[in-house]
């Protein structure tokens, strides 16, 4: 099958790319910097010619509310009018587990704005929510140190490993159209503070950490909001694991969300 992967260079978008060609499927890598831009609509029809399925795993780095809607939005209803115009027959989108708990957070609600737009323009769909990477945490704190201090929530998550989400996702576009939302996570819940502060120690990192639910994430995610419900795929690499084969990697299996 002919894929296209729209953010096909990024963390996850890369090993979707991988994971395709090693099932014996064509991937097309689509992304700004190759010439294709979602939100402008520049070089997609080209792009999409042909294609059977299509995967969104764009990214957009901004704080603010606004920004992150406007963009997700304007780019979702972009690439889904080029997708009906080249008869593509599987969208596919990359969302994130527990994003309707997520109320005040800003990646959340331009995910929510795309996942309400995929299921209404016309385009056969599947909304993949992923739980957050295994590199998450760190990330995390890294991102809200301020003098060695970083405020991390103390969330319960079920991370997973980069190479399992792509899997995944590999073969959820290269099968049929469920028109539903399906959750993926990892195989044990975890607590963040403690993930953050095993992978910063595996790589030398010191930071002390200050668990608190007034920085990134409030309250309203705490409890069991971000954990995948009773009918979740569930993945194989645990975070030891992970920690075990790329804890000392400062740039391993990557996820800012
Ligand atoms: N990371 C996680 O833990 C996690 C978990 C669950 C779900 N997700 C979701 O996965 C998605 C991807 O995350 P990521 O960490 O892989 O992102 P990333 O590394 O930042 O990659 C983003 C990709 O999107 C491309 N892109 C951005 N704007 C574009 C545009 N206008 N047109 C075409 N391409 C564009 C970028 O390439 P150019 O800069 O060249 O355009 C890049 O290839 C996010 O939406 C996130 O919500 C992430």
């Amino acid at each position: 099958m002919q894929v296209a992967v729209v953010g096909g260079t990024g963390r996850i978008g890369r090993q979707l790319c991988d994971a395709l060609g090693r099932a014996g499927h064509h991937a097309r890598r689509l992304s700004r910097k190759l010439g294709v831009d979602v939100h402008t609509g520049a070089g997609l029809d080209a792009a999409l010619d042909g294609a059977d399925a299509v995967v969104d795993v764009t990214n957009v780095h901004s704080d603010l509310t606004a920004e992150v809607v406007e963009y997700f939005t304007t780019s979702t209803r972009t690439l889904l009018a080029a997708e009906r115009r080249a008869g593509v027959g599987h969208h596919v989108l990359l969302s994130v587990l527990g994003v309707d708990h997520g109320r005040y957070v800003p990646h959340y609600a331009g995910k929510r704005a795309q996942e309400r737009l995929v299921a209404v323009r016309g385009v056969p769909w599947t909304v993949v929510r992923a739980a957050q990477l295994h590199d998450f945490p760190a990330m995390l704190a890294q991102r809200v140190e301020r003098d060695g201090v970083a405020p991390v929530p103390p969330l319960l998550l079920q991370p997973l490993a980069a190479e399992d989400l792509a899997a995944v996702l590999a073969d959820v576009a290269t099968g049929r159209p469920l028109h539903a939302m399906i959750e993926v996570a990892g195989p044990r819940t975890e607590d963040l503070v403690d993930l953050a502060r095993r992978t910063l120690q595996a790589r030398g990192h010191e930071l002390r950490l200050v668990p608190t639910w007034r920085g990134v994430f409030g309250l309203e995610l705490s409890g069991e909001a971000m954990l995948p419900g009773d009918h979740a795929l569930l993945t194989e690499m645990t975070f030891d694991q992970w920690l075990a084969a790329s804890g000392a990697v400062a740039a391993g299996d990557g996820g800012a969300r």
